[in-house]
């Protein structure tokens, strides 16, 4: 009998729609959620949803294999350092960690995808690329050849990164951005929507425009 793949997904909210669609697209089913807000809501219907590593452990010692279940953090935006967090918090309860892969995207066989990534609807990963953990390629969002991709960055729908960009952890790239080739952007920044990189961007800051321009320093940075 074949056997339906099991999920969890950390956070409850709209990215968790997204995930839960492309699960069941690829004929998986989401069984329960978590959320760190105590106010949050329910993002599927019938999910039953738990709070704060203190569900994740009532929920996990119910289950005699948590091993057969798979988990992914379901949180977007610049919150990349939390789903690395996330994910080691879903192995340390014996939790697989998985990527996520639309059938739309175009992920080249040479490129390499690193645990608990998420490539949706039509993005694309070229040629040599290289995406390190946790990170999300929203749906159109193109990481050309050669670029390298630290952990838990995430580049928002429509942004591109022309060929041999290199992105430190947690780096936000906006919807719609685009970097130009070779150039380098520093862990912990945001580019803000509709950006024009052509310039390297230092760690922790926050720029936006075309070209783009330093807005402020990235406050949430990592200490
Ligand atoms: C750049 C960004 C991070 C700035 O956010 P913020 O610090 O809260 O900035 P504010 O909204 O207070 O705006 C500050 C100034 O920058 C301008 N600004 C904000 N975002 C801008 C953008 N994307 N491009 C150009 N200017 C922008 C504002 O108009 C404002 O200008 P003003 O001072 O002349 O009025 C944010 O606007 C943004 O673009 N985030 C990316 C969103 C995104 O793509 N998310 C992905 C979801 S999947």
């Amino acid at each position: 009998m074949l056997e339906i793949t099991r999920y969890v997904l950390w956070g409850s909210a709209g990215h968790a729609k997204v995930l839960a669609s492309l699960i069941n697209l690829r004929g998986g089913i989401v069984v329960a959620l978590f959320d760190n807000d105590p106010q949050a809501e329910p993002a599927l219907s019938g999910v039953p949803l738990y709070f704060g590593l203190e569900g994740l452990k009532r929920w996990a010692d119910d289950q005699a294999t948590p091993h057969s279940f798979r988990g992914i953090a379901a949180i977007g935006g610049a919150r990349g350092r939390e789903r690395v967090v996330i994910h080691q918090h879903f192995r340390d309860h014996g939790i697989q960690v998985t990527s996520l892969i639309h059938p739309s995207a175009s992920v080249c066989g040479t490129a390499s995808i690193g645990h608990g990534t998420q490539v949706l609807a039509h993005a694309l990963v070229a040629a040599d690329a290289c995406v390190g953990e946790a990170c999300i390629l929203n749906h159109r969002a193109a990481a050309d050849h050669e670029c390298v991709l630290g952990n838990g960055v995430h580049l928002a729908p429509a942004s591109t990164l022309c060929g041999c960009v290199e992105v430190g952890d947690n780096v936000l790239v906006g919807a719609g951005a685009v970097v130009l080739p070779r150039l380098v952007i520093g862990k912990d920044t945001i580019i803000g929507a509709g950006a024009v990189v052509t310039r390297n961007i230092p760690e922790g800051v926050v720029v936006a425009g075309n070209p783009a321009r330093m807005v402020r320093i990235n406050v949430s940075k990592s200490p």
